[in-house]
């Protein structure tokens, strides 16, 4: 089931227009909904992300120490508290966006969020964690792993997201491919550094061919997300994160790193083999991460929407 399958220039008419067109679009031609009653997204892609050390976040699973869901009016939006909603974007960037859009106002099968009443009515995870952890397998929202602390995060955003779209005039609905090229690529080679690794005619040449709108943001706003059964077109793995573990005798082995947190380390070696260790037996562990993709993780920090809209229309026209 490819997206853009027969149909390469339309799936942008489509992802432009309303979202409720897209929707019945996506349920008559494709059947998307039934098979993305299947996924398991969510776990692996956002806790991999958790891992890697620059992201500013407390224990293993992602959520603030001492996180929890929260009940009551309270729960982060009554102080709209920034690192919540930051931490909170996060996450549904990496397992939220893709049906219900980078704005959350809608996407390709997702409703939109922002005007929800279920969402309105949410006080720190209370409504939409049932909805998020038990899924709604029939309609096409798929069951998802996640902690209180973060769901409570998502919810924080979502209500600065609702907010933001009650107070500003200036706030537009903003479908996937609606950026401005020109500013995409000055971005590109300018304040988005993205020259430094990739190039337009070298790696990411003829990339708008490669992937759909969607699945092409997902892949510029964070790589690990992605995979599901069911998504159209997901492409290659990405590269994973390496590691090397050096023990208290100086003995060292690097490779791809499979788990992380604070009780044990875990990688597979170039051979295949996997090795683990326990972090809080072994006090003179060092665990050095290096994630090729940090650096996307960062960015995601530094994106405004504007950015992000700008930088995928530059992609697109990478034929
Ligand atoms: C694979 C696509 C997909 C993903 C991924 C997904 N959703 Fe959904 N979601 C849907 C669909 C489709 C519906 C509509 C279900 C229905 O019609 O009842 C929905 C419904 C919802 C609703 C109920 C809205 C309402 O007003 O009833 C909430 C809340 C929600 N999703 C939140 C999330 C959050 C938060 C995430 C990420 C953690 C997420 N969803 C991930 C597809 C998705
Ligand atoms: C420090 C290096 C670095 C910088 C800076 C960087 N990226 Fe990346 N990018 C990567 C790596 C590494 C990958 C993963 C490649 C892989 O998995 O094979 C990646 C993946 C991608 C992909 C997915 C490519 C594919 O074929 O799946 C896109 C698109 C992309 N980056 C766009 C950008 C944009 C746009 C910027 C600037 C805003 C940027 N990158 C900045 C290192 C970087």
């Amino acid at each position: 089931m490819g997206l853009e399958h027969g149909m390469p220039r339309g799936v942008v008419d489509i992802l432009i227009c309303t979202q409720g067109i897209a929707q019945r679009w996506a349920r008559s031609k494709h059947g998307f909904h039934s098979n993305l009653s299947l996924l398991v997204l969510g776990a692996g892609a956002v806790n991999l992300g958790a891992q890697t050390p620059r992201r500013p976040q407390g224990p293993p699973g992602g959520g603030p120490p001492g996180g929890g869901m929260r009940a009551g009016p309270a729960a982060g939006y009554g102080t709209r508290d920034p690192a919540a909603i930051e931490r909170g974007k996060k996450e549904y960037v990496a397992a939220c966006a893709f049906c219900h859009g980078t704005s959350a106002t809608g996407g390709q099968g997702g409703p939109d969020l922002i005007r929800s009443v279920l969402v309105l009515h949410d006080r720190g995870g209370d409504q939409i964690g049932p909805v998020i952890l038990n899924g709604r397998p029939d309609k096409g929202m798929p069951k998802l792993t996640m902690t209180p602390a973060q769901i409570s995060d998502i919810s924080t955003f979502l209500h600065e997201r609702m907010l933001e779209k009650s107070n500003r005039r200036t706030y537009k609905i903003q479908d996937v491919v609606t950026g401005d090229a020109k500013a995409g690529q000055a971005y590109f080679n300018g304040a988005g550094k993205c020259y430094t690794c990739h190039s337009p005619t070298g790696d990411l040449g003829g990339v708008a061919k490669k992937y759909d709108p969607v699945t092409l943001q997902s892949r510029f706003l964070y790589p690990r997300t992605r995979t599901f059964p069911g998504m159209p077109n997901p492409g290659p793995p990405s590269k994973p994160a390496l590691v090397t573990v050096t023990e208290p005798s100086g003995k060292a082995l690097s490779g791809a790193l499979a788990h992380l947190d604070d009780f044990s380390v875990s990688l597979r070696d170039s051979a295949g083999e996997y090795h683990s260790w326990r972090r809080d037996l072994i006090p003179g562990l060092k665990v050095d991460v290096k994630d090729p993709l940090a650096v996307h993780v960062e960015l995601l920090d530094q994106y405004t929407d504007r950015d992000m809209h700008n930088m995928l229309a530059y992609l697109e026209t990478l034929k």
